[in-house]
């Protein structure tokens, strides 16, 4: 009996998201355990998912779990949380053959050194993408207009799943058309109605000064709305757009990419979890030299309607809303025309903040985040969060945080758009209608009484 016991047991295990559970995960499983003798599926968190670029997970972690668990194929069921977490599960869980679908051919050959890994043929034609199109439903997207930022985010859309963009809107048609081409859409269009009629949602990355016309005009025609920043130059336009948006009970957001970003979410967090103490200070600057081009053009240009939205959010996230007093110095270009730098103070009852933006003048992007017990530290380009630390009087005490940022990050702030659209949300806890209504009021404000120098 004793020496039964101890004839040891093959030891199988595999990985996966195991979102929408299918045919191809339960045929996955039967095969990964007839290969051995005991199972153990690592199932990925949330945040593993995010990390590594996987949006639109339609189901929770437990769920997942659940789905596992219900196959009856598993003898255990472990959590995937982080890269490089599975040649210590090879480890701990003495595993003797890691089993993966061929979709991963070449990519765990590293695993070999620990264990014998197995590819097994992917069951064809199904997956939890597809899935998750067929039950979330696709929204078709069009995009208004056809410069840079808009074929970047046709870019990006790949990987977003439950989002199709077919059409495109410019009030020209040549661009349109030629966008189209480029990125190999279907429709190009210089109708705004036209556009309307055939989508649910539009993305709009025209100039800034005719965002609220578009917005407003989609709105009304209950077409969901994603918007680029500064979604409005004014405060009232914005107020008036979340209106009518909650009164047609469709989804308006403002594009600030970083929002959503795991990044800048977890410094937030951090920041606001007592870990520094009370946040008295919040700096942030974003430069980026312009030369030419419609930035350099009144009236709608400037530093501030190009920038600000973007450390305006980091003072909105970390000190809130209520601020009680503002003022704004900023430099004029050598024609005068518009601003090129420019310093937003913010003063709160606890606390201040600075807003920095310059297309004219270059310095260091960074933020700091300043507290009773020490201080966050975002080094340059803050506003692609991928790593920041906590410092503190004594340096021992400090600690780095590690996050991707994908791409142009334009992803991140598509998911959530569809995630909303999806789920029937008007309000994203990311970024809420409140604090896009304020950094527009902060920016109409900066914007008509800045002091200015040249
Ligand atoms: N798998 C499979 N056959 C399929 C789909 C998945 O054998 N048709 C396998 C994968 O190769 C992997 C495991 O199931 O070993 C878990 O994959 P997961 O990423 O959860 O499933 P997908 O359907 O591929 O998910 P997605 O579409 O989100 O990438």
């Amino acid at each position: 009996m004793a020496a039964r016991e101890r004839i040891a047991l093959t030891r199988v295990i595999t990985y996966g998201t195991f979102d929408l559970f299918h045919d191809g995960h339960r045929r996955l499983l039967e095969r990964a355990k007839a290969l051995g003798d005991y199972l153990i599926v690592a199932v990925t968190t949330e945040n593993f998912d995010d990390l590594r670029g996987k949006l639109n997970v339609a189901q929770s972690l437990m769920e997942r779990i659940k789905n596992v668990e219900d196959s009856g194929l598993a003898d255990e069921i472990i959590i995937e949380e982080y890269e490089g977490q599975k040649v210590q599960d090879m480890q701990k869980y003495k595993v003797d053959i890691f089993a993966i679908g061929s979709d991963w051919i070449g990519k765990f050959d590293y695993l070999n050194d620990y264990c014998k890994v197995v590819y097994l043929e992917r069951t064809k034609g199904v997956s939890s993408t597809q899935l998750r199109n067929e039950t979330g439903g696709v929204t078709n997207l069009g995009i208004v207009g056809s410069g840079r930022i808009a074929s970047r985010f046709v870019e990006e859309a790949r990987f977003v799943s439950g989002i199709s963009i077919e059409a495109v809107y410019s009030r020209h048609l040549s661009s349109a058309e030629a966008f189209v081409e480029r990125l190999e859409l279907q429709t190009a269009t210089d109708s705004f109605a036209e556009l309307l009629a055939g989508v649910q949602a539009i993305y709009i990355a025209s100039p800034h000064g005719t965002h609220y016309e578009y917005a407003r005009a989609a709105i009304e025609a209950g077409v969901h709305v994603l918007c680029e920043k500064p979604l409005t130059l004014t405060g009232a336009q914005s107020v008036e757009l979340f209106e009518l948006a909650n009164q047609k009970g469709v989804v308006l957001l403002e594009a600030v990419k970083t929002a959503f970003s795991p990044g800048f979410q977890r410094m937030v967090a951090v920041a606001r979890m007592g870990f520094i103490g009370r946040i008295r200070s919040v700096d942030a600057t974003f430069t980026k030299l312009v030369e030419g081009g419609r930035e350099n053009q009144g009236p709608d240009g400037g530093s501030i309607s190009e920038l600000a939205t973007y450390p305006l959010l980091a003072a909105v996230k970390l000190m809130g809303t209520d601020y009680v007093d503002i003022h704004t110095h900023s430099l004029r270009g050598e024609d005068g025309e518009v601003e090129v730098f420019s310093r937003i103070d913010l003063t709160y009852p606890h606390g201040i903040a600075s807003a920095r933006t310059g297309i004219g003048v270059k310095a260091e992007g960074d933020l700091v985040v300043a507290g009773e017990k020490g201080y966050v530290y975002v080094p340059a380009p803050w506003w692609k969060t991928e790593y920041f630390e906590t410092r503190f009087e004594d340096s021992r005490d400090n600690k780095r945080y590690y996050y991707k940022f994908d791409g142009d990050g334009l992803r991140y702030e598509l998911a959530e758009f569809a995630w909303m659209i999806r789920n029937n949300t008007a309000e994203s806890f990311k970024l809420r209608q409140s604090e896009s209504i304020a950094i527009a009021k902060i920016i109409e404000h900066a914007r008509k009484h800045g002091q200015a120098f040249s």
